[in-house]
Order: C-alpha cells, then structure tokens, then sequence
C-alpha cells in the first residue's frame, strides 16, 4: 500500500468549538510554554476536564499549552481509512502504521529529542503511570501524546519513534483520550505557578511514598461525628504524630505493595 499522504495531510483538526475548546490549539505553536500535542480521532474531547480549575486558569494563562492533532485527515483513501483488519488474523482492528506515522512526522517536527519531549502512548499494555513518571514529563519542554482506538497501534510505530507505553492502570477503557487527560492533569499540576502553592505538592499522596492523612474542616462536630481532638489542639508537633501515623496506618492496611517499598529501602 502507498505510503503518499491523504489528499487533506497536515490539515489539523477544525471541529466545533465548544467553551473551553478555544484554549486548544489546532496550529503549531511559536511559543515556549510547556506543550502537550495530542494526536486523537476525537480533538473535540479536549480540553475535557483540563479545561476547569487550576489546569484550565493555567491554560488560559498560558503557563501550558495545549495542541491537538486529528488522526483522521491522515487516513487513507475516500474515507479516510486509519485501521485495518489485524495481519495474522483475530478480531478487531489495528491503527495503522502508515497513517500514524504521518501524523507523528508532523508532531515531532521541531522538537526535541526523547528525554526533553517524550512522546508517550496510552495503551492498557502500558507501564503503569507513577508520580515521578508526572514530575520526569513536566520538567521536559514538553511531551507528545497518542491515543489509540479499537485494537491498539501496529508495533512498528511505537518501536520506530521510541514510544513510551504508559497505563493509567489494570482496566480497559474505550480509547486513550481519558487516560491522556489524567497523565496530563498528574504533570500539568506539577508545572511551576500552575497550583499556586508548591508545599502542598511535597506534603500530598505518594511524594513520601506514604498515602496522605485524612483530612477535616469545620464545623468541629458533624451529624455527632467530632474532629478527632489532637487536630484542634494548637500542639503543632502532636499534630504531625498523629497525621504520620495515620498516613502509615493507611498505607499498611491499603497499599502493602508501597509500604513493603518503604520497609526493603528508604525508611526515616
Ligand atoms: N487505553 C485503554 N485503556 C487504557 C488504560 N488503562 N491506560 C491507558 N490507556 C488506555
């Protein structure tokens, strides 16, 4: 099969725009704020939940950018066919190698190698995405994201551009477009001046290896269920106790995978 561009190659996404869909780019940008360019069959699920609180006032303010590549006018053919039936046999259909490569060719154009713009594929098959996976992709200059539909992409692609497979975890969803907004959603916050207030990232989940305490507000009783006394004590040192052991208490009993991390290495 020819590998000649679709008669509408490199014509990027125009669909309807819905509000907050104005903050997407469908054109390559100048600018050096961090970037995501994600190639979808469905730009117009973006920016999705990206587009609200802290992630959606950075976008806006341009501290991120966000550029979306539609798959489509890259098919092939009348119908701008991007899958075909899986070679070997079996059910389902493959993306296509040629086709997402064309597409790939456009957005890696002008960046940079892997280690400052990975570029990373949302597959089930994926390692699954840890924190330090959020903090490595916001200290790059950017990242490229592609979402797969049906059956998932032919291997050549992923091999041939070094893709990274990442998972958001052990469950299949329909395509990759969710899953994309949750990684960029994990580095977009870690992006400075994005949250606003850096300690609360050092003090959350995971950045200790340690699950967070739980947390209260008032009023101080609640349908007769009180805040536990310590956190109303002004004893600021009884307080950090009380909110480690809780933190250690809850990891034993919920995440025995991170804590048996903690005991065989990096214990305080
Ligand atoms: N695409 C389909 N399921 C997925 C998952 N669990 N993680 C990442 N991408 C996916």
């Amino acid at each position: 099969m020819s590998d000649r561009p679709a008669k509408s190659h490199g014509r990027l996404s125009q669909s309807a725009s819905l509000t907050p869909r104005e903050l997407v780019s469908d054109r390559p940008r100048l600018a050096t704020a961090w970037c995501a360019k994600v190639i979808t069959l469905f730009p117009e699920t973006f920016p999705g939940v990206l587009g609200a609180s802290l992630t959606g006032k950075a976008l806006q303010d341009g501290l991120w950018a966000l550029e979306t590549i539609d798959l489509r006018p890259f098919g092939t053919g009348k119908h701008r066919q991007v899958d075909d039936t899986p070679a070997g046999g079996g059910a389902g259909l493959v993306m296509k190698a040629d086709v997402m490569g064309r597409a790939l060719d456009m957005a890696v154009a002008g960046t940079p190698g892997r280690k400052d713009w990975p570029i990373v594929y949302l597959s089930p098959r994926g390692k699954p995405l840890q924190q330090a996976d959020a903090g490595r992709f916001a200290a790059a200059r950017g990242m490229t994201l592609v979402c797969g539909r049906f059956e998932g992409l032919d291997q050549r692609v992923i091999d041939h551009y070094r893709m990274e497979e990442v998972s958001i975890g052990d469950y299949v969803l329909t395509g990759g477009e969710l899953a994309a907004q949750v990684l960029l959603d994990a580095t977009v916050r870690l992006i400075p001046g994005v949250l606003g207030n850096a300690a609360s990232t050092e003090e959350e989940s995971f950045s200790d290896g340690l699950l967070e305490h739980p947390q209260y507000t008032k009023p101080a009783e609640w349908r007769g269920h009180a805040i536990p006394p310590v956190l109303l004590s002004g004893d600021h040192g009884a307080v950090a106790t009380w909110r480690r052991a809780q933190a250690e208490a809850l990891t034993q009993a919920r995440r025995p995978d991170l804590w048996a991390k903690r005991a065989d290495g990096d214990e305080d």
